[in-house]
C-alpha cells in the first residue's frame, strides 16, 4: 500500500511516499481503508525529532498520522457493533494513519453531517478535548476559558463545552474572533493582560480553564483558574511537567469520539477544515501545520 514515511528526522522534505506492507487488525481493533487523515502537532514534532525523549529512534522509518476517517475493511477478534463497509473515524495512537490502510484502536460512526475530511479532523482533536474537559467536572452553568481556542483541539473543546452548557471564553488572534463567535465562544486575544480582559468578559469570574495552546502562559492560566483542580492542560508536556503540573493526554476511548459525533449529528460541532492536501503533498501539509496558525484542522486525503 502507499504510505507517507520519514526515514530520518528533519524538515518536511524528509517525507516520502513508499510502498509498504498493509497492517492488519488485531484483537479489539479494526482496519479502515483511509479516506482522509489529519495532521496533528505530534506528527510534525515526531518527524522533526522533537519527541526523541518519548519515542525510540529505532522505530524509523515511521508513518505519521494518529487519526483517520474511512471505511472499515477488517474487524478484529472480539470487536462488536461495527461491520466491514461502515464509515468510521478514529484513533491510531501509535501513528501510521497517513497510508491507504490503518488499524484503529478507538472509533465511532461518522455522522451524516460530516464529510470524510471533517471526520478525519475530529479524531485526535475530540479525544484530546474531551479528555481535558472531563477532568473539569460538570460544565453546565460554568464559565470556561480556552487558551488556543481556534486550533483543532481548542475549537473542538469550545464546541463540546458549549454543548455541555458552559459559557466559553476563547483566546485567538483578532482575525479569528469572528470564527470563535461562530463556534460559540466569547473571543479575546491571548498574551499580557489576559486576566483583565477575561474579567471584563466574565464579571462573575472564570470557573475552569483549558490550555490547548501550550504557549507558555500556563502559570497565568493557573492564576486565573485559582487552583490546579480547575485547570486542564493538554498542550506542552515539557513545560507542564517541569512546573510540576498535571498534563492530560488524549485517551484512547471510543466514547469520547462518540460524544463528538453526537454533537456533530445535532449540529453543535462541525470540524473546520482549513486546507486539504493529497497524500503526495503531505510535506506541504506538515509545513502548513508547523506554522501553528491553523484555524481548525489540516487534512490529507487518499
Ligand atoms: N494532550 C494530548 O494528547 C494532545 C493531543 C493533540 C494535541 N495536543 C497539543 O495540543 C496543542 C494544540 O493542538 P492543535 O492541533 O489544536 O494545534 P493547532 O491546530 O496547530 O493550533 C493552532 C492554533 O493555535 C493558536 N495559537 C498559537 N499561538 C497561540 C497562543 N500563544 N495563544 C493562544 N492560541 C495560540 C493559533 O491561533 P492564532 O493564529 O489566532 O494565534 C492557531 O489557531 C498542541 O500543543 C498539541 O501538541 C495534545
Amino acid at each position: 500500500m502507499r504510505a507517507a514515511r520519514f526515514h530520518e528526522y528533519g524538515p518536511a522534505d524528509v517525507l516520502v511516499i513508499d510502498d509498504i506492507p498493509e497492517p492488519h487488525a488485531g484483537p479489539g481493533e479494526i482496519r479502515v481503508r483511509v479516506a482522509a487523515v489529519s495532521v496533528n502537532a505530534v506528527d510534525w514534532m515526531y518527524r522533526a525529532g522533537m519527541l526523541r525523549d518519548y519515542i525510540p529512534d529505532n522505530l524509523l522509518p515511521a508513518t505519521p498520522g494518529c487519526d483517520a476517517a474511512g471505511t472499515v475493511d477488517e474487524v478484529g477478534e472480539g470487536v462488536t457493533g461495527v461491520s466491514v463497509g461502515d464509515a468510521v473515524f478514529g484513533l491510531a495512537m501509535t501513528f501510521g494513519a497517513s497510508a491507504e490502510h490503518v488499524v484503529l484502536t478507538a472509533w465511532a460512526p461518522v455522522p451524516a453531517t460530516w464529510s470524510p475530511e471533517q471526520a478525519a479532523g475530529a479524531g485526535l482533536a475530540v479525544a484530546t478535548a474531551v479528555s481535558g474537559l472531563n477532568t473539569l467536572g460538570d460544565l453546565s452553568g460554568k464559565t470556561l476559558l480556552v487558551e488556543g481556542a481556534a486550533g483543532g483541539v481548542g475549537s473542538a473543546a469550545v464546541a463540546i463545552a458549549a454543548a455541555r452548557g458552559a459559557t466559553v471564553i476563547g483566546t485567538a488572534s483578532e482575525a479569528k474572533h469572528e470564527y470563535l463567535r461562530g463556534i460559540g465562544a466569547l473571543p479575546t486575544t491571548y498574551g499580557p493582560g489576559l486576566a483583565d480582559r477575561v474579567a471584563a468578559l466574565a464579571p462573575g469570574g472564570v470557573d475552569v480553564v483549558l490550555d490547548a495552546a501550550g504557549s507558555g502562559s500556563v502559570t497565568d492560566l493557573l492564576a486565573i483558574a485559582g487552583e490546579e483542580s480547575r485547570l486542564a492542560v493538554v498542550a506542552n508536556i515539557q513545560l507542564t511537567t517541569s512546573l510540576g503540573l498535571r498534563y492530560i493526554s488524549a485517551e484512547n476511548d471510543s466514547a469520547h469520539l462518540a460524544e463528538g459525533a453526537t454533537h456533530g449529528a445535532n449540529g453543535h460541532y462541525t470540524p473546520h477544515i482549513a486546507e486539504t492536501f493529497p497524500l503526495d503533498k503531505i510535506a506541504e501539509a506538515h509545513r502548513y501545520a508547523e506554522r501553528r496558525r491553523t484555524q481548525g484542522k489540516i487534512v490529507v486525503t487518499l
